[in-house]
């Protein structure tokens, strides 16, 4: 796996007219005695330049990836009672992906510091969320399935596992602010929909931001953080709803960048836009962010503007034109991977999805994805990994038929899919 990728690096540095010194060390790594912490996966940190993210030897690369939700009301990653984490990454890792989106919810920093810095153990996390008889059966059957973990266990030595094991398997770990309140994600209703909304507290977000980009330092693979998951119009909290615009936007982005760059200074950060992330044409094409008169700026982040991705969604699933589709997608955001922008990005589409039957992965939409993106070198992350949640809406171990897995989190749930169109997908990103 490694060799012919370094051999591929040579090349690309070759052709970029980037000199025959950066190509020795390649070489040398690639002979086994060169500079192996210079050039040791995943070789961050990385940055921007214009449309592509580099790792430290200026080599490009993107995402090819999917979600794993940790932000529910348990605040762990789904799946372990069905599977150990080196199964599910495994799965992960045997389509060719390179990149996890693990979210979190800033509830659980919340809760780390009202417990006076200590984290809440599993027994505590899954009784609160899934009831006492429950809440203990499921435990018993995570620790069954993971035997490292005990009911003292902790949230975020959870999340280490899962970062340990995603590392070990040379997969980048993107984390991402998905949700104030552990909960199934997102409506406008849902009280975290915006700045100010009912469990929405901005103070209460940059420090739980700051400190997961702090703890994920000692993640080797992680490489990059979104700050906020699908912004969107509060339509239950008259206060939040009045700053529910681009100008506000910004203000928060800054405010939310700063927090991550002062905790860590390594990772990449991801921009999200408003109606659930699915546009960031002000952004990108540089016009007044609205109602104000400022304008979009790098230089607003300062000694961070080359760390900044853009992130889109997307769930136009009815779509009956792909022409029109790649449209909108120009359109929203992904413009930011051309000259013709004011400001350009590298844009990673971390959310899309359909369900995972038989057939709809023929139709317009999905297949038309599967060709756009990796024409555009764009990054994405599908919508989802889990085959199934402890909870999720009230309904506990929830069934997820837009999961890639099955329900017990054991084989594909629409292998046509996977062998027809995925595998190839993930192949054209990545080559
Ligand atoms: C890196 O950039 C070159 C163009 O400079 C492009 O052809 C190639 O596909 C890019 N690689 C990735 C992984 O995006
Ligand atoms: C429980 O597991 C954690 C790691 O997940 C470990 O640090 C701790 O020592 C274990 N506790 C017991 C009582 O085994
Ligand atoms: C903010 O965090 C504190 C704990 O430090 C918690 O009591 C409070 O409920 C949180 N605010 C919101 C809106 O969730
Ligand atoms: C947000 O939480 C902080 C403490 O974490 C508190 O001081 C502040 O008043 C809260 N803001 C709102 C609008 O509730």
């Amino acid at each position: 796996m490694h060799s012919p990728n370094m051999k591929l690096r040579i090349a690309i540095l070759a052709l970029a007219g980037l000199g025959a010194a950066a190509a020795s060390i390649q070489t040398e790594q690639n002979e086994g005695h060169g500079i192996a912490q210079r050039a040791a996966w995943p070789n961050g940190p990385f940055v921007t330049d214009g449309r592509w993210i580099r790792d430290a030897s200026g080599v490009n690369l993107t995402y090819a990836g999917t979600n794993w939700p940790g932000h529910a009301d348990v605040m762990i990653p789904e799946g372990l009672q069905y599977q150990s984490i080196a199964t599910i990454v495994s799965k992960v890792k045997s389509l060719g992906m390179n990149a996890i989106r693990l979210t979190f919810a800033i509830q659980m920093v919340d809760e780390i510091y009202a417990n006076s810095g200590k984290d809440i153990t599993l027994e505590k996390a899954f009784v609160q969320a899934l009831g006492q008889a429950n809440g203990i059966k499921i435990l018993n059957q995570v620790i069954a399935k993971n035997p490292i973990f005990n009911a003292s266990t902790t949230r975020l030595q959870v999340f280490d596992a899962v970062a340990a094991e995603l590392t070990k398997q040379q997969i980048y770990i993107h984390l991402d602010n998905h949700i104030s309140k552990g909960m199934w994600c997102c409506s406008t209703d849902d009280g975290n929909s915006w700045w100010g909304d009912k469990y929405f507290n901005t103070t209460n977000w940059t420090r739980g931001l700051a400190y997961m980009a702090d703890h994920a330092k000692s993640w080797p693979g992680f490489v990059s953080i979104g700050l906020r998951n699908e912004p969107r119009e509060p339509t239950t909290s008259a206060t939040s709803k009045a700053t529910y615009n681009w100008q506000s936007w910004y203000t928060f982005m800054k405010r939310g960048a700063e927090a991550v760059h002062t905790a860590n200074p390594a990772p990449l950060i991801f921009l999200s836009g408003l109606s659930y992330d699915t546009y960031m044409t002000p952004v990108v094409q540089g016009t007044a962010l609205s109602p104000g008169t400022e304008k979009f700026s790098k230089a607003d982040f300062p000694g961070y503007g080359n760390k900044l991705v853009i992130e889109i969604h997307n769930y136009e699933t009815g779509a009956t034109s792909c022409p029109n589709l790649q449209n909108n997608l120009y359109k929203n955001g992904f413009q930011a991977l051309t000259p013709s922008a004011a400001n350009m990005f590298p844009v990673m589409m971390t959310e899309f999805g359909f369900a995972m039957d038989a057939s709809t992965w023929k139709g317009v939409y999905a297949s038309c994805l599967a060709t756009y993106l990796p024409a555009q070198k764009a990054g994405w992350t599908i919508w989802v990994l889990a085959g199934s949640y402890y909870i999720r809406s009230g309904k506990q171990d929830y069934d997820e038929d837009w999961g890639l897995l099955n329900h017990d989190w054991s084989a594909w749930r629409s292998p046509g899919y996977i062998n027809g169109a995925l595998l190839g997908m993930v192949k054209n990103t990545l080559s």
